[in-house]
């Protein structure tokens, strides 16, 4: 029985040990077999059962292009061909990607917890740049650049998750003007502006990240059709915030279901840069609302927010300095269901510590609204200490559980570019980021630009490919010499014939 035993054991023992030494001797130490996680194999946005909502009925089928450490991702984005999936093993890549051509799949490998990273050593511009319909970017590092994370430019149907940013500059994830989008399980922290900023974008979800040590956390700005859900929004100066920024061509933001999150001791200093929209918020801002319409606040823990829960406020409030006749300053129809609420407000500034001293306050208030807007409801007023919410009637509705997703159950097709449509999407896809008409964002407002460059679309060009810092009140300006030479033209001249 005993020897019986012994010969089984030891039989099992050299099996393992002749697996081990055969791995050990015969397999080569490059890692070449890693699976392609199951949802990888569909490229589609859209409504499924899946909690990423990657619906099934796409197989895979372009090719797959390998990048290992000491390669280049831009070089294998210039190899790939629309459908193709380019996996980027572990290693440091310091590169800005540009993705023009639509369909590219851009998958980190993380192997033994050691993550393909991208780093602008402060100083590159951007990690990834995506003009492309249906890119998704996913399983990277991405840190130290000087302006964005990831930024989109007119891109529909993207996906972008399971990425650490941090310190990328302006903003962590960008996309813009962009249609049906996916944003989930990031994490972001000491992002200058927005960690995650939607702009006039439509249909976008924005689930499970985590955003922290930024000044703005998660920001729904001129988009329709967005759901923040799950995610956790901490140490920011202001959480998560949806708003209308005059000046822009997208008027409004509507539309938006903030559901399920935390938010917790948005208390950081304000470190945007002067003259952008966010260096306004307040520090010890939990969620901001201005000039948003239709935006429902459902079930997410709010607290430790130092100037108030939920600010509410119209144009003239929040941004007083912008003019633009055209974008309706009022929240209106905004919606508060049940929310829990506790310890905010414990150390106002500003015009709400002011406000408040008037009424022989010094805390801040859980719900802060002030300006005009109608139509706006709460269920259960009693659960918050208010103010300003006396116009508010009583919610129609209990939950928005009916609604799961704002992403299509289709992709939607490309925004089609002719020439002459080139210029103004060059201008509110990349400039505008950054310039607006009639009031100073991080740049200079654009009627200035016009009146320094007036009947010189050449003097634009010149500068944009090698900027020059000229004024001591506003940072560096990126170059943006990796647009197409007819690009820039005719940005140049699209600026010089804005009328707005
Ligand atoms: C990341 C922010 C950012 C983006 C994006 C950006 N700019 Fe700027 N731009 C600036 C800043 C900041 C300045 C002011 C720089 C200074 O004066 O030192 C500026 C200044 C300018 C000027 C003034 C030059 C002068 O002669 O005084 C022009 C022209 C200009 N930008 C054009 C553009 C165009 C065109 C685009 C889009 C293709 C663009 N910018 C994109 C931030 C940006």
């Amino acid at each position: 029985m005993k020897s019986k035993l012994f010969k089984i054991i030891r039989a099992l023992f050299l099996l393992v040990l002749g697996m081990f030494l055969g791995k050990f001797l015969f397999s080569s130490p490059e890692v070449d077999t890693v699976p392609i996680p199951s949802t990888m194999k569909y490229r589609k946005v859209g409504i499924s059962e899946d909690t990423t909502r990657l619906a099934q009925n796409q197989a895979f089928d372009g090719k797959i292009i390998e990048v290992k450490k000491g390669g280049s991702i831009q070089a294998a984005v210039n190899e790939a061909k629309p459908g193709d999936l380019i996996r980027v093993f572990p290693g440091t890549y310091s590169e800005n990607v540009y993705v023009d051509k639509d369909n590219i799949s851009l998958q980190g490998v993380v192997i033994n917890g050691d993550w393909p990273t991208l780093d602008g050593k402060k100083e590159i511009n951007d990690a990834f740049l995506y003009s492309g319909n249906g890119i998704l970017i996913e399983n990277f590092k991405i840190v130290n650049y000087k302006g964005n994370g990831v930024m989109g430019q007119a891109g529909n149907n993207f996906v972008i998750r399971n990425n650490w940013i941090i310190d990328t500059g302006v903003y962590g994830i960008f996309p813009q003007y962009g249609k049906n989008g996916l944003i989930e399980h990031n994490v972001l922290s000491v992002i200058a502006d927005a960690a995650i900023y939607v702009g006039m974008c439509d249909n976008v979800d924005v689930l499970h990240n985590e955003v922290f040590d930024s000044v703005a956390g998660i920001e729904i700005e001129n988009s329709r059709h967005c759901l923040v859900e799950n995610n956790y929004a901490h140490d920011n100066t202001g959480g998560l915030l949806a708003f209308v920024t005059p000046g822009l061509p997208i008027k409004t933001t509507f539309d938006v279901i903030l559901r399920n999150n935390f938010v917790v001791n948005n208390n950081h200093e304000n470190f945007g840069a002067p003259g952008s929209t966010v260096a306004g918020i307040p520090p010890g801002t939990g969620i901001l609302i201005m000039a948003a319409d239709d935006v429902i606040i459902e079930n997410n823990i709010i607290t430790g927010n130092n100037n108030s829960g939920i600010t509410i406020v119209d144009l003239p409030t929040g941004a007083p300095s912008a003019k633009d006749p055209n974008s309706e300053p009022n929240p209106d129809r905004v919606i508060i269901l049940d929310n829990i609420m506790y310890e905010n407000g414990n150390d106002p500034t500003g015009e709400l510590k002011a406000i408040m001293l008037t009424q022989m306050d010094t805390k801040g208030p859980d719900i802060f609204a002030y300006g005009g807007g109608t139509g706006s409801t709460i269920r259960d007023k009693n659960r918050y200490r208010t103010f300003g919410l006396d116009h508010y009637g009583p919610a129609q509705i209990t939950d928005t559980r009916d609604i799961t997703t704002f992403t299509m159950d289709a992709p939607v097709p490309p925004r089609s570019v002719s020439k002459e449509e080139l210029g103004e999407l060059t201008y509110y896809g990349v400039c505008a980021g950054c310039h607006a008409f009639g009031n100073r964002l991080i740049g200079p407002p654009t009627e200035i630009l016009q009146a320094i460059h007036n009947g010189n679309p050449q003097g634009i060009v010149d500068y944009i490919n090698n900027p020059k810092n000229l004024r001591e009140d506003y940072p560096e300006m990126p170059p943006q010499d990796y647009l197409a030479d007819d690009a820039k033209m005719a940005v140049a001249e699209y600026i010089l014939n804005m009328k707005e």
